[in-house]
């Protein structure tokens, strides 16, 4: 596989928080600049990949705490060297919700598994892949609940208990602290443009910083 040309942008935080809101208009505004972009989620975007999804979301699976970060990983694993590493190598920007982060931040902080297994599973899954920029969305957990069960029927991990959730925004805001250069806090309150317009702000200085252009 050739060198990186291109530039990684992740979406994280809890649910309802916005990732998918917030991530589609960032890829709307940068194809409007004429960036070639390639928009993708986790855990899915191969057809092994959406397949490991529906089993890993489907909200009867008894599904122990290692197994769900295995089969993370194994996602994780095939999407980056079908998808994102190619789409990266032919020099295209790629957003991306969700990614290495939701598992320190659920399968770490909210399950408790060891972070140094995470890290390791993470290593390997992404051969050392890291985001340009990840924009994690703050939302209060009950919040952002809320506006995922307006939406459409919840699943296995959206199910978990408050506390659960708690531990996950907590993993988050750690995370950020960690690794503030690459990763920043957008709080998802307000007007969704509001939101957007913070977010563009981040993406534009990354972009700048890492001389990324058309
Ligand atoms: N700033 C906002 N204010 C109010 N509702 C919002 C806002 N952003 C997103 N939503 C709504 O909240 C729900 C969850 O948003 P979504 O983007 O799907 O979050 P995620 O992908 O993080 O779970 C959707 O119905 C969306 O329309
Ligand atoms: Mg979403």
């Amino acid at each position: 596989m050739s060198a990186k040309k291109g530039v990684f942008i992740t979406f994280e935080g809890p649910d309802g928080s916005g990732k998918t809101t917030q991530s589609g208009l960032l890829v709307q505004h940068l194809r409007r600049q004429g960036y070639d972009v390639f928009h993708t989620r986790e855990p899915g975007g191969t057809s092994l990949a959406e397949f490991l999804r529906g089993v890993l979301l489907r909200p009867d699976a008894n599904i122990s705490p290692v197994t769900e970060l295995l089969l993370y990983s194994a996602a994780r694993a095939q999407h980056t060297v079908e998808l994102i590493k190619p789409a990266l190598s032919s020099g295209k920007v790629v957003v991306c919700e969700r990614y290495t982060d939701a598992t320190v931040a659920y399968q770490g902080y909210g399950r408790g598994l060891e972070l140094k297994l995470i890290a390791t599973l993470n290593g390997i899954a992404t051969g050392g892949l890291k985001p340009d920029l990840t924009i994690i969305l703050d939302i209060p957990v009950r919040n952002g609940l809320k506006r995922v069960a307006r939406g459409r029927a919840t699943d296995r991990l959206e199910n978990e208990k408050l506390s659960f959730h708690e531990k996950v925004r907590k993993g988050y805001m750690t995370i950020s602290k960690k690794d503030g250069k690459r990763v920043k806090i957008v709080l998802s309150k307000g007007s969704i443009l509001k939101i957007q317009d913070r977010i563009k702000w981040y993406v534009e200085s990354m972009l700048k910083r890492a001389q990324y252009s058309i």
